[in-house]
């Protein structure tokens, strides 16, 4: 029997057989076979748009790893700018790449000081850090117009080291804004996740040094959200950079899809929506609501992982280890309480609906001060090196504008009606 599909066409009784290869079939056979016939997928579901080396997912057995190493490993292991390397560059950096690595990022955190002075002074104070953050990006490509070489592989890694060093700086930044607190400039003696909670937390501190518990908490947070394949914003960083625009603006086209609530927007959903519960006694009646259809157990529930997501269960371990230092989170109870009526119940069996990658971390973000509406930041930050690392390739895979096709189902042609006869 062989790795192949046979499609007949009815009409003519001619038909063609197409390989199965790395599990798929090539639509460009199909496009000989039947030119000018789609297949209709709506939100992809069944369709993969491209082929990628960066991260392998097995959505039925819960497997996440970034260039052949398992997401649980990497967390323990590893560190969020080693990971980094490894994701942009497709192996581990040995000791003398990683400091030199190191450095790159460490001095490339500042911002353009008529960015840093202005950049907010068009918001409003309470502007939403995501909307803040999404927009600033955006800005950024005004002052490296040299970004749009996108074919220089060096100028390209040039830009990535940029992104990825300013992004912190930017959520800091926005955050300090929303609190009317004087903006805290990055310290090169600090590594990237301490740097961060530096600028983010520090009040009058010059030698601000967070918990060691808290920034591992973090640099573990930043591992675990830094890459997710053809996630919904990793596929608009793909599809705006297959029109060769410039990475910042393929980085705020990701920014822009990962704000909705049913993608990087789910983590701050949750908190709300736990604290909507309000208590342990409401989950039985939260419940029925959600199988109801009312509302949606934000924070469970994957495209691909149709089991436990690994993320979920590395951030709900690292959660302890945060409220051994900070406290326990109150709406923790209300949490766990959520996942073990959903875990016994046929409804979310039925649907393999398990906690993903949001369900937990907003509880630890919380804890460890930060504001429900930083999340999304929170999630931007690493995933930007996921961004990049798909744009990079997508480059260097010498691809095409992505133009997907449609069925049109509107109304036949016809000829204009003047106004009078309408
Ligand atoms: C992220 O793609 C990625 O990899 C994303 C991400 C990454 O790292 O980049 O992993 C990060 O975005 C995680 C997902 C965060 N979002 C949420 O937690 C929001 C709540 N979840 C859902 O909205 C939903 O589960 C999605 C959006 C995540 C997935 O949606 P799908 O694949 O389109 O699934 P679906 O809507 O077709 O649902 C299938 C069924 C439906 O029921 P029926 O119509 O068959 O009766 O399951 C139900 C849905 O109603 N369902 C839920 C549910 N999620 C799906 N019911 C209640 N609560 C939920 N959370």
């Amino acid at each position: 029997m062989s790795e192949s599909i046979t499609i007949t066409d009815n009409r003519t009784g001619e038909s063609i057989e197409v390989p199965i290869e790395n599990g798929a079939v090539d639509a460009g056979a199909w496009k000989k076979f039947l030119p000018g016939t789609w297949f209709l997928d709506p939100a992809f579901g069944t369709t993969a748009s491209t082929e990628s080396a960066i991260t392998f997912l097995d959505g039925g057995n819960g497997v996440l790893e970034y260039r052949g190493y398992p997401i649980d490993q990497l967390a323990e292991k590893s560190s969020h700018l080693e990971v980094a390397y490894l994701l942009l560059n497709g192996e581990l950096p040995n000791e003398s790449e990683l400091s030199a690595w190191n450095d790159e990022i460490t001095h490339h955190t500042y911002l353009h000081e008529n960015y840093r002075r202005h950049v907010h002074d068009a918001f409003h104070y309470d502007a939403h850090p995501m909307g803040l953050l999404t927009s600033s990006v955006a800005g950024l490509s005004t002052f490296y117009p040299e970004s749009k070489d996108i074919e220089d592989p060096e100028n390209r890694m040039h830009q990535i080291v940029r992104l990825i060093a300013k992004m912190p700086t930017i959520a800091a930044s926005a955050y300090r804004f929303s609190k009317g607190l004087p903006f805290v400039f990055p310290r090169n003696d600090l590594d990237y996740a301490s740097n961060f909670l530096s600028m983010m937390f520090s009040i009058a501190e010059d030698d601000y040094v967070p918990d060691p518990a808290l920034r591992r908490a973090m640099e573990i947070l930043f591992i675990l959200h830094a890459d997710h394949e053809q996630n919904c914003s990793t596929t608009a960083a793909r599809v705006v950079g297959s029109a060769h625009a410039d990475p910042y603006v393929s980085v705020a086209a990701a920014c822009a899809a990962l704000y909705g609530p049913r993608h990087g927007g789910a983590n701050e959903a949750v908190l709300r929506m736990l604290a909507e519960i309000g208590s342990y006694e409401n989950v039985p009646a939260y419940m029925e609501r959600v199988k109801s259809g009312e509302e949606r157990l934000m924070g469970f529930g994957h495209r691909v992982y149709k089991n436990y997501d690994p993320r979920a269960r590395i951030i709900k371990d690292a959660a302890h280890d945060v409220f051994k230092v900070t406290g326990q989170n109150p709406l923790l109870d209300i949490a766990l309480k959520l996942e073990e009526v959903a875990l016994a119940d046929p409804y979310f069996i039925d649907r393999k609906l398990y906690p993903n990658v949001d369900f937990y971390s907003g509880l630890i973000y919380q804890s460890m001060g930060f504001p429900v509406e930083m999340f999304t930041v929170l999630f931007a930050i690493p995933r930007t090196v996921g961004w990049l690392a798909h744009w990079q390739e997508m480059l260097e895979m010498e691809s095409r504008i992505a133009r997907p096709r449609q069925v049109y189902t509107g109304v036949a042609s016809r000829d204009y009606t003047p106004i009078g006869d309408r």
